[in-house]
């Protein structure tokens, strides 16, 4: 039907008889000449009809826009004046000599360019598709999965697909249950990821393995995340986190120069954990931002002001400054403004100072807390800051969790805000992670996943100190987002048993929901570790989007359902019955 695509028309084929099919972008009627810009994938073409020909002339008049074409004609140098620079095939135009009206067009809920909501966009989102952006960022996905393939292909990587219908997967999130049929009573659970399976196929022998894998997690969703997503995940044996880490960085670099010919740098950073918590705040700090938090508990230990002597005496406590350069042009609107973000994640308030003039001492300081504190405290948190004349000390005082969250926060916007942001790409890799975290009720669980090896050499070891334990794990961080995370794994069964001691899991519990792989573990496990990569955040950096949903072709929304399909639904009974399950009706409303 077609010779050419529209986009890839060119002044090579001026003169030529070429056809060409595809939609209605634009119809213009210019007083006995019809102009339809027509539109395929790969860009488009005016098309000129002429009313020379009667019968073709009286069709291209009820042509509307996203109609269907196909248009066979001469190609022509479009006349003098009318070339079109901004378009790719603006020096020509096609000049119809056979129009088929392939099939007709509802008139669209918006137009290309028009701003609509997202919710709109996503109930048609194949209109939505078939805007430019949304297409150059499906095509970014594309090249960048090929160009990650071509680089695992070259260095020994075995593509191996691992089920859907599965066991749990703990990583942090709720499963996704299937009912059983066969089985009535029992569930399969969605991967959340195919960490076991892949740890499994280090066993059979792969050696190196890699899949491009669709995970599944029931869990609060955000802009880059979704209940269901993209892993680039991979395995290897018989290397070290340092072998590991090389040569994911260097996947990494590689991507990035075939997809947006971009260098990253070589080798990226390293910081550990603590260290990043400590100055940024987060675990996956955007180094981008110059912005740092720097600790000044150790200066507020004597003071009477109850807000910084709580925190300063308290082990889980923090007391950091976050220096804003030349930040004594915010206003007090500004500062409520930062107040409230803080506040989204649970701290009490948000005391600053203003330096109006350095050299003037006390007296050329601006601040609600002034009252409260020693004038040393005050002079030794300017020093450490560095704060100068027209700056801004901005303070958070509380549990170590709630001032790293919220000055993270705060780190963030100012970043932005303040147009603080230098550079384009920052990549870092995360390690030295602590094996546990205490959760909400006081009790260890895994920082990465259960199946991540601790930095100890015995069982016995983690056991007389769990909370001590350090981890394997390495993450690895791009302008603030977690692009990636994995680790070396436990390849004995007594470290993998010990593990689950800790973390409360008794023998029986981790033998039925892990007994599998307690077993695989006895015959003959080799050293092994891997990484997933969150292959939608990296896409949406690489694209400059905002959203992991502006790089997937049918994303949920933040409330985990479908606009286009209206998925999820309602089961019918018949189905309900087969697999064993009844409603309760509290659970219909
Ligand atoms: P982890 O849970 O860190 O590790 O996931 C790996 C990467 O997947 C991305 N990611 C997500 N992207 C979008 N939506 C989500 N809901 C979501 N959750 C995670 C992140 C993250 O870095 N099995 C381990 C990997 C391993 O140890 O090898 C795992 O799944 O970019
Ligand atoms: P208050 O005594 O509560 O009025 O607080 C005095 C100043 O300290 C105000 O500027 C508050 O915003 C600030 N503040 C209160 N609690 C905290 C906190 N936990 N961290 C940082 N600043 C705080």
């Amino acid at each position: 039907m077609r010779s050419h695509y529209c986009g890839h028309v060119d002044t090579s084929l001026v003169g030529q008889e070429i056809s060409v099919a595809g939609w209605v972008h634009r119809r213009r009627d210019h007083g006995g000449v019809i102009f339809v810009d027509l539109r395929d994938r790969e860009g488009i073409l005016q098309v000129v009809f002429d009313p020379d020909d009667a019968a073709m002339f009286a069709e291209a008049e009820r042509i509307r826009g996203e109609y269907v074409l196909q248009v066979r004609g001469k190609l022509r140098h479009r006349p003098e004046g009318t070339v079109n620079p901004d378009m790719r095939t603006g020096e020509v135009e096609l000049l119809a000599t056979d129009l088929q009206v392939l099939n007709t067009s509802k008139t669209p809920p918006f137009h290309h360019d028009e701003h609509v909501s997202e919710e709109l966009r996503l109930r048609y989102r194949y209109l939505d598709l078939r805007r430019e952006p949304m297409l150059n960022n499906l095509r970014l996905r594309h090249t960048v999965a090929r160009a990650l393939r071509a680089y695992l292909d070259v260095q020994g990587f075995i593509d191996v697909e691992t089920p859907i219908l599965t066991k749990t997967t703990p990583e942090g999130a709720r499963d996704y249950l299937v009912p059983s049929r066969t089985h009535p009573g029992n569930f399969f659970a969605l991967p959340q990821s195919p960490q076991l399976l892949k740890q499994l196929l280090m066993m059979s022998g792969f050696d190196r393995y890699y899949q491009i894998v669709k995970c599944f997690r029931d869990e609060d969703l955000r802009a880059d995340r979704q209940p269901e997503f993209t892993q680039l995940d991979i395995e290897t044996s018989f290397l070290d986190e340092h072998e590991i880490m090389q040569m994911m960085e260097a996947l990494i670099r590689h991507a990035f120069k075939v997809a947006l010919s971009v260098d990253l740098p070589d080798p990226f950073p390293t910081m550990a954990h603590a260290e990043a918590m400590l100055r940024f705040g987060s675990d996956k700090p955007d180094l981008r931002n110059p912005l740092e938090l720097v600790e000044v508990g150790d200066l507020f230990a004597d003071v009477e002001f109850k807000v910084f002597a709580a925190p300063a005496n308290d082990a889980g406590s923090r007391i950091a400054a976050l220096r804003v350069p030349q930040g004594g042009t915010l206003s007090r609107k500004e500062i409520d403004d930062y107040t409230a973000l803080v506040g989204r994640y649970g701290a009490k308030g948000l005391a600053y100072i203003k330096v109006n003039d350095r050299a003037a001492g006390a007296a050329g300081l601006q601040s609600p807390i002034l009252k409260f504190l020693p004038g040393e405290a005050v002079e030794a948190v300017l020093v450490r800051t560095g704060a100068e004349t027209g700056d801004l000390v901005f303070f958070g005082a509380d549990k170590d969790k709630v001032v790293n969250e919220s000055l993270a926060a705060l780190r963030d916007a100012l970043g932005v805000d303040r147009g603080l942001i230098a550079g384009d790409w920052a990549p870092l890799w995360v390690v030295d992670f602590p094996m546990f975290e205490r959760d909400s009720s006081g009790n260890l669980t895994p920082l990465h996943h259960p199946f991540t090896a601790p930095s100890v050499d015995s069982p016995e070891q983690l056991l007389a100190a769990p909370a001590e334990a350090m981890s394997r794990a390495y993450d690895m961080v791009l302008n603030g987002y977690e692009i990636g995370g994995g680790s070396i794994r436990i390849h004995k069964t007594e470290m993998q048993s010990a593990v689950f001691e800790v973390l409360g899991i008794g023998a029986e519990e981790a033998q039925s929901k892990f007994g599998f792989l307690l077993t695989a573990l006895e015959y003959g496990c080799p050293p092994h570790g891997g990484i997933a990569f969150g292959l939608d955040r990296i896409v949406m950096l690489m694209a400059g989007a905002d959203s992991i949903r502006d790089v997937m072709a049918f994303p949920k929304t933040q409330n985990a359902n479908c606009l286009l399909t209206g998925a999820p639904s309602d089961a019918d009974p018949a189905q309900l019955k087969e697999v064993g399950l009844r409603l309760r009706t509290s659970a219909k409303s």
